[in-house]
């Protein structure tokens, strides 16, 4: 019996301009750009194993994967995922949509797949994102007859990476902006990496872990009938151009300007729609409060880039030169809250392939 083991990882990435609306609800098709910065250890972690097997089948087992040695301090972080049976049905449909679009749909073999992610389930981070781009990217390298050669080459093919954005896009629309990185722009046909300085440590303030109320799969449909709607698309044109400019000339103030702006605008479209909903908890509000106040208190200093998924707890952006002392300063005024640190990556990448005979 042949095996094959593929070991890949994939960051979350948090977005200044937000993916909110579908134009096709099927193919996660956004009615708007938007921009983001990909993150680095705030990650998931995918093993895929492949054995012999007269037909296809996906087994997803739920314990921690063993990154070895070499990874110990990695290994530490990573936490055990729940897997509920809506996450496996679309595992289970990812893996076939991948294996379908790579032309391997006869293939047979048994995949055993095993995510962990770095980062706890509801504090803030995108795990649709890093979930996503990472199956997408263990399964496309499973599908592919030499899995070496495709973890040396894929990353050279900027076609390819085109064909496995969009595949990972079919799975969870903000996961297409983790393949790659520090910024990303996801024009709705197409995404982009940008080659801006990306001086940032991101400290996410978690006020609370609770399971969203709302998935953002169904934000996304209700945002439509908010009256604040109207003309979204065309404000947030506008703010990308901005966002570039800014991004360009490394212009903290306009960034972090066009970052709240465009935050505050998507909660707004939350709490307007024709059945409100909020995803703020009254400790969101202290600490933008808060914020507002100290993000550009010092004219020595440049200002915090401040902005929220779809959730409560509170992503502050902060150049590297001054994180410990933003750092100091979160935990002194809210040492009841955990915060954690992430910095600008590269996107997605396979860390490891084996091929074994036993
Ligand atoms: C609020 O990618 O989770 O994080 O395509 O339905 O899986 P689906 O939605 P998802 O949308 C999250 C959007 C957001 C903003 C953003 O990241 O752009």
């Amino acid at each position: 019996m042949s095996s094959r083991r593929i070991l890949v990882r994939a960051p979350s990435n948090i977005a200044l301009i937000k993916y909110m609306g579908k134009s096709d609800v099927s193919l996660n098709l956004p009615l708007n750009s938007s921009l983001s910065m990909t993150l680095s250890d705030l990650c998931t972690w995918a093993e895929l194993i492949v054995e012999d097997s007269e037909k296809f089948e996906l087994e997803i087992a739920e314990s921690i994967l063993d990154l070895g040695p070499t990874r110990s301090t990695m290994q530490k972080r990573l936490l055990q995922n729940a897997w509920s049976e809506t996450d496996r049905t679309k595992a289970l449909k990812h893996a076939a949509r991948v294996r379908s679009q790579m032309g391997a749909d006869s293939l047979k073999g048994k995949w055993i797949l095993k995510t962990n992610n770095t980062f706890p389930a509801g504090a803030g981070i995108a795990s649709s994102a890093s979930s996503f781009a990472a199956m997408t990217l263990a399964f496309a390298a499973a599908c592919s007859k030499d899995a070496y050669q495709f973890s040396r080459e894929w990353r050279q093919d900027s076609e390819f990476i085109h064909r496995l954005t969009d595949l990972s896009r079919l799975g969870s629309g903000s996961s297409c902006r983790s393949f790659q990185g520090p910024w990303v722009l996801w024009n709705p046909d197409r995404v982009a990496v940008l080659p801006y300085p990306a001086p940032f440590v991101d400290l996410v303030v978690v006020v609370d872990q609770g399971k969203k109320s709302v998935s953002s799969s169904d934000a996304h449909l209700r945002v439509l009938d908010s009256p604040l709607w109207l003309g979204r698309p065309e404000r947030v044109s506008k703010r990308v151009s901005a966002l570039r400019i800014a991004l360009e000339k490394n212009d903290l103030h306009a960034i972090s300007a066009i970052a709240w702006a465009e935050a505050l605008e998507m909660h707004g479209l939350f709490h307007t729609s024709k059945e409100p909903f909020s995803y703020w908890k009254p400790e969101t509000l202290k600490v933008l409060n808060w914020l507002e106040e100290s993000k550009t208190s010092s004219s020595a200093e440049p200002p915090a880039v401040v902005t929220l998924d779809a959730g409560a707890n509170v992503h502050v952006l902060v150049t590297q030169e001054y994180a410990e002392a933003w750092k100091d300063r979160i935990k002194q005024k809210f040492p009841e809250f955990k915060i954690l640190e992430d910095r600008p990556g590269t996107g997605a990448e396979i860390v490891e392939v084996q091929e074994g005979v036993y």
